[in-house]
């Protein structure tokens, strides 16, 4: 792709940055780039397309994240329901730890965010830095926007589970809706896609090694909650007890985590995560088929065919 004077200095100027390592610097020049819509740039590597402030974290990742055995990895592309798995998977996993209908719940006073941290984005977004992950507990709870292809080697080769989570591309298209962007979209050129892509490199994996990554859609999950929680619950190794059960436990999680609860907390109306984006953007709806009110005939004709293209062969469909 030629690169136009105004992309040529903006790729000069982001080579000096200092915050990338050698390795990506020297990388960036090679790769297909576009200017696209929320992304001030991405850049497109083995196949899918990452943000400029992204892309040295997925190197870094790469190199140095060394997932464990026990390690539960949940991952997503962005705008699928990533605040809402991470909220109910910490809630699951810390149901002892942190008793679901107690006033002090961390997920009454942090962002789920805050609580289950992305990979590429949050520990290993600064090429210098490796985090230290001792401290944490086990297992570990991990969450990442990596495609399946570029995860880490050791992911792929521990037993560390992955909980994939995907969504009908009309509405993760409209929960970051923007007219321009759409034809992007429609090529493959989003936030870690092409999202069909992302969706089916998790739903083989799946195919193939079902005791290692589980896949769930969205509004599979929105229509039967309790069924998807004890369906992760015993996925992950910590199934509900009969007790917990009874005592309406899955109730009481999936209302703490529900999106009505979770957007009203102050916490999630006004404080900002780490990289400076706002709570309250993880929350805007929270439903399916948005997209009928904002999306037009042509618009949902286009994504429609392109899924049934990409996806249908493969049995997959929203
Ligand atoms: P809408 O924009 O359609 O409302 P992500 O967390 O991956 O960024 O996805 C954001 C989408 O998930 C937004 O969808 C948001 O409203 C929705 N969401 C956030 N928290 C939720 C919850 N607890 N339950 C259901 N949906 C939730």
């Amino acid at each position: 792709m030629v690169k136009s004077s105004d992309e040529n200095s903006f790729v000069a100027k982001y080579l000096q940055d200092d915050d990338l390592s050698q390795e990506c610097k020297e990388l960036i020049p090679t790769l297909p780039s576009e200017k696209a819509w929320i992304l001030t740039h991405t850049y497109q590597y083995q196949g899918f397309w990452i943000a400029t402030k992204k892309f040295q974290g997925v190197l870094s990742c790469q190199k140095h994240f060394q997932a464990l055995d026990s390690d539960i990895i949940l991952v997503t592309a962005p705008k699928s329901g990533t605040t809402w798995l991470k909220a109910l998977t910490f809630a699951l996993l810390n149901r002892n730890k942190y008793p679901i209908i107690h006033n002090n719940h961390p997920l009454l006073i942090s962002n789920p965010h805050s609580l289950v941290p992305f990979l590429e984005i949050d520990l290993y977004s600064d090429k210098d830095y490796v985090p230290n992950l001792n401290s944490l507990s086990h297992p570990r709870l991990f969450s990442t926007h990596i495609p399946c292809a570029l995860l880490p080697k050791s992911v792929k080769e521990s037993t560390c589970k992955v909980v994939y989570l995907c969504r009908d591309p009309k509405d993760m298209f409209v929960s970051l809706y923007f007219e321009e962007a759409f034809e992007s979209f429609c090529r493959g050129v989003s936030s870690y896609g092409p999202f069909w892509e992302h969706v089916l490199g998790y739903w083989k994996e799946n195919l193939e090694r079902p005791e290692k990554v589980m896949f769930i859609k969205f509004e599979e999950m929105k229509m039967k909650p309790s069924f998807y929680l004890k369906k992760i619950a015993e996925f992950l190794g910590c199934p509900f007890f009969n007790e917990e059960e009874s005592k309406g436990m899955i109730d009481d999680i999936l209302n703490l985590c529900s999106f009505e609860n979770l957007s009203n907390l102050e916490v999630n109306k006004t404080v900002r995560v780490a990289t400076g984006v706002e709570n309250k953007a993880f929350f805007r709806r929270g439903q399916v088929g948005d997209w009928k009110n904002l999306l037009t005939a042509e618009m949902i004709k286009q994504l429609n065919t392109i899924t049934e293209n990409k996806l249908g062969k493969h049995g997959l469909s929203f």
